[in-house]
């Protein structure tokens, strides 16, 4: 944990996701909506559309970031990232936190879903904090194929909290008519 309680795996992700004040982000799987705070706290002109399975959490989400609702700069939608549907090109970048559908099964549907949301030249961003750190290796070999075999310019990123958890971050863009391929 970080000061006021907030995980560091969520700090390191928002951190990573480096989010401009423009943005229009998709977080997959926003749990209790602590992550969408920490991004809505860097927006100004941007947008947070969140949603997760649970109606649970989305609630709790919902409830953390009232003023980010009221002020139409967040929304928190209950639906597995297998049925959201959103127009291409409708967000700059997408996070998800410890959200494991990416290397436990075939993404192949949810990525293909998720290149046509993501603009040309946006960035898709998967983290995780595995309990083992013998995980990140499989998560990386499962994940970053699937990512490149969609023409996404993959990467990883490895981290360590204060108590020596793994953190580990498959990175992708979208290419662009500039042929940018790092996350802004
Ligand atoms: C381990 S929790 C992580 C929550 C938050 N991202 C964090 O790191 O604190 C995983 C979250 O992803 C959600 N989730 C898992 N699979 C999902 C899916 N296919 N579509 C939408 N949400 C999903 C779960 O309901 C849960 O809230």
């Amino acid at each position: 944990m970080t000061r006021k309680g907030i995980p560091e795996r969520l700090t390191w992700a928002v951190d990573l996701l480096d989010p401009a004040p423009g943005d229009r982000v998709l977080e997959i799987g926003c749990g209790r909506g602590v992550a969408a705070a920490l991004i809505c706290a860097r927006l100004t002109t941007g947008t947070l559309v969140a949603v997760d399975r649970s109606a649970t959490a989305v609630e709790a989400a919902r409830r953390r970031n009232a003023e980010e609702v009221a002020a139409g700069r967040a929304e928190f939608r209950t639906a597995a990232l297998e049925a959201a549907r959103f127009a291409d090109g409708s967000f700059d970048k997408v996070l998800a936190v410890d959200v494991n559908l990416f290397w436990v099964r075939s993404p192949d549907h949810e990525v293909t879903a998720l290149r046509h949301w993501l603009t040309p030249g946006g960035a898709l961003f998967l983290c995780w904090q595995p309990p083992d750190a013998r995980r990140v290796g499989e998560i990386t070999g499962k994940v970053a194929p699937v990512l490149t075999a969609h023409g996404l310019a993959t990467d990883v990123r490895t981290g360590r909290t204060a108590t020596g958890g793994s953190l580990v971050a498959v990175t992708a863009v979208k290419p662009s008519a500039t042929g940018r391929t790092a996350p802004r």
